[in-house]
């Protein structure tokens, strides 16, 4: 199957570094198809050059966070929604152009400040409807994860340092899901609508139950991506003409 990962970006000073990560780790994976998406009116040069120096398999696409709900400058993290434009044109992008009877794949959301593992796309090309795994360090834990009832084997419920009883208390790096689910559902995508930190479980509603999920990376005792967030630098110089 082709994994198919969406990518919210937007511009800053650590852009350019964080995609550098990202895609230099794509360039381990094998059948991966990077859906890459701009929070910008425009695709940007920076952006375009780095996908086409890439030689990656690349849809890249632009969209927008509408003012209102972009965070300022002081605001904290939490206080809007990060990445739900630009989720939301890449699943526009999957559902008109990929074609359930030719497409087997995975979709997976994969944000552009996270460290990902290249273990990881294998345990993500095994989903066969919702799968599950942990993601270290987030969540005030060193990570979270599903907990997994050693008699069925199934998910039971979640370690999580934040609201564990979220219906799914996962982080966005901590699932997958199938392609054939995610264009057999066609109106399910995220919302400003939802209660802050409530766009992973929300959107999971949509698709499964706690029971169906697939617990991946041995039986979720492996963590193979990690919740890192890269500091923002002071600059209090530029020296023209080079690009960071
Ligand atoms: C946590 C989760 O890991 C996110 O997946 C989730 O979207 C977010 O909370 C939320 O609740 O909205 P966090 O690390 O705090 O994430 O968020 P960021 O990494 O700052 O943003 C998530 C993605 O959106 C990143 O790929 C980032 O590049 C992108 N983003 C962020 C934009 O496209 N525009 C912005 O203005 C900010
Ligand atoms: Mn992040």
């Amino acid at each position: 199957p082709m994994v198919y990962a969406v990518t919210p970006t937007y511009t800053r000073y650590v852009q350019k570094a964080e995609l550098t990560r990202i895609s230099q780790t794509l360039a381990l994976v094998p059948n991966v198809h990077w859906v890459l998406v701009e929070d910008s009116d425009e695709k940007t040069d920076l952006v375009r050059n780095l996908v086409s120096e890439s030689n990656l398999l690349v849809t890249h696409l632009a969209a927008k966070t509408p003012t209102y709900e972009k965070l300022g400058e002081k605001d904290p993290r939490w206080k809007k929604h990060r990445g739900v434009e630009q989720r939301n044109a890449g699943l526009k992008w999957i559902r008109a152009n990929l074609d359930p009877n030719k497409d087997k794949g995975v979709v997976f959301f994969m944000d552009d400040d996270n460290t990902y593992s290249v273990k990881l796309f294998k345990e993500i090309a095994k989903v066969k409807k919702v799968g599950v795994w942990p993601v270290g360090l987030v969540g005030g834990l060193n990570a979270e994860a599903p907990i997994i009832d050693q008699q069925t084997g199934k998910v039971s419920g979640y370690r999580s340092g934040w609201k564990a009883d979220r219906p799914f208390a996962i982080d966005m790096a901590g699932f997958a899901i199938n392609l054939e689910l995610i264009l057999a559902k066609p109106h399910a995508e995220f919302s400003y609508k939802m209660e802050k930190g409530y766009q992973e479980s929300e959107f999971l509603s949509y698709f499964t139950t706690k029971d169906e999920l697939e617990p991946l990376a041995d039986n979720c005792t492996k963590v193979y991506v990690w919740h890192t967030r890269t500091e923002k630098p002071t600059v209090k110089g530029i020296i023209k003409g080079l690009e960071v």
